[in-house]
């Protein structure tokens, strides 16, 4: 047996989104999209929260965690453009006071893939007006919970929003142009760069400065076929599009991709305090003349190498080695990281939790090489609604039944509890030991 430590205050939890747990969406655009029966299954009462909050909060303490990133609804707060809902918000104050009572350290993401339905019936993310419209809803919530709150996430894995949102059309509103996809793309930086000095804006003078980011979903893209060179080019184009653009244009505020065009958003520079990582594994690029759509322009995210080691039944490549190279590439940033998302489906629960522990020792191995790892929230505290699959896919600490809404601590949510409890994580023999694949 041989354990790896993580240093004292270290943040240790769990994240959700609102509309994946909460229940009852009914103003947001992926409610009015499940109710056209545009996908599958409908989100109905997801998992009660919105209701059981407090319940879960107890359920996350009782597991050791001492942090919970969770998402405030747009749409509940503006369900109509400018109809503001005061008990909405006195709501999500009254969760965060919850999770504070719970010593749990809040982080609140500010858009986390669902818009509300006014906005996305009039044009959504394509139209220059939403970024003003984010801004207003950013400083109702930065008021409300500004002394509560000192994490934030402005928006949650844009490239991925775009990519579900507006190019496959997995989400609310579907397919649009390329040339909205572009538009779409600055509109998501500016909303960003407004936020951040919002949030900045609205907090007390008196204690520690807000720490703002996005939560980028930084995924390692290889070459399907390692040996064939229009894959290699493929890769490294979605590579810049995909990560080092949208990273570029919130450090440097330059947005720049080949073949697509540069963009100077002077705004947009420097508007992160720390970057938040969510990661889930390695996704392989195979060039294709036939998928000419953005972002893949011109490759195919879907394949999969016969050679990857352990698949999740996302269909997601787990790959510690990937995450480790990620951490690393994002400590170049020369910003502290929080590990905002990472998580599993497997089939079956020691899958899951040899899943965390490999992860878990690669970052720590990221940390010795010198990423500034403050955090590490596991996706997801509970089973929930899975966007377009719906309720099949299962990424819990916990197990909800969805017939009763009952709550039960799977195996994983234990022994990640002992890592929250002790900030050691004790491996068995033989198992990963972070150093190599
Ligand atoms: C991430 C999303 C999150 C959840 C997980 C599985 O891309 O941020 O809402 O769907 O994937």
């Amino acid at each position: 047996m041989s354990s790896l430590e993580f240093p004292p205050g270290f943040l240790w939890g769990a994240a959700t989104s609102a509309h994946q747990v909460e229940g009852n969406n009914v103003h947001s655009d992926w409610w009015a999209w499940e109710q056209a029966g545009r996908v599958k299954e409908r989100s109905g009462l997801a998992c009660d929260q919105y209701r059981r909050f407090a319940d879960d909060f107890d359920v996350a303490a009782s597991l050791g965690h001492n942090a919970h990133r969770l998402s405030v609804e747009w749409s509940r707060l503006e369900p109509k453009e400018g109809e503001w809902n005061d008990e909405a918000l006195a709501h999500y104050v009254e969760v965060v006071q919850a999770l504070r009572q719970r010593r749990l350290e809040p982080i609140v993401t500010l858009h986390h893939f669902t818009s509300p339905q006014w906005l996305t019936q009039d044009g959504g993310w394509v139209q220059a007006r939403v970024v003003e419209r984010f801004a207003r809803y950013a400083e109702r919530v930065a008021k409300a919970l500004g002394p509560l709150v000192r994490y934030w996430i402005t928006i949650n894995e844009p490239m991925v929003f775009l990519k579900m949102h507006y190019v496959t059309g997995e989400g609310p509103p579907g397919r649009v142009g390329d040339r909205e996809v572009l538009r779409v793309i600055e509109h998501l930086i500016r909303a960003h760069a407004l936020g951040f000095r919002i949030l900045h804006d609205a907090a007390p003078r008196e204690g520690p400065p807000p720490q703002v980011s996005i939560a980028k979903n930084l995924p390692v893209f290889v070459p399907c076929r390692r040996w064939y060179v229009p894959d290699g080019l493929a890769a490294r184009w979605t590579d810049t599009l995909f990560n080092q653009a949208f990273l570029d244009a919130v450090t440097q505020g330059r947005w720049s991709v080949p073949g697509l065009g540069t963009w100077k958003l002077p705004e947009a520079r420097a508007t992160l305090d720390f970057l938040g990582v969510n990661f889930y594994g390695r996704q392989f690029i195979r060039w294709s003349l036939s998928s000419r759509r953005l972002p893949g322009g011109g490759c195919d995210l879907s394949h999969h190498r016969r050679d990857a080691p352990e698949q999740t039944l996302m269909g997601w490549d787990a790959c510690p080695e990937a995450f480790w190279q990620t951490l690393r590439r994002a400590s170049r940033l020369g910003l502290p990281i929080l590990v905002t998302e990472s998580g599993a489906w497997m089939a079956d629960d020691a899958a899951r939790w040899r899943y965390i522990a490999r992860y878990l020792a690669a970052m720590r191995r990221a940390m010795d090489d010198g990423a500034r790892v403050f955090g590490y929230l596991y996706w997801s505290l509970l089973d929930n609604f899975e966007w377009a699959r719906g309720f099949g896919p299962r990424f819990g600490l916990v197990e909800v039944d969805y017939g009763t809404q009952q709550r039960r601590v799977r195996d994983s949510g234990r022994r990640y509890a002992d890592v929250c409890r002790t900030s050691r994580l004790t491996m068995g023999s033989g198992a990963y030991s972070g150093k190599s694949v």
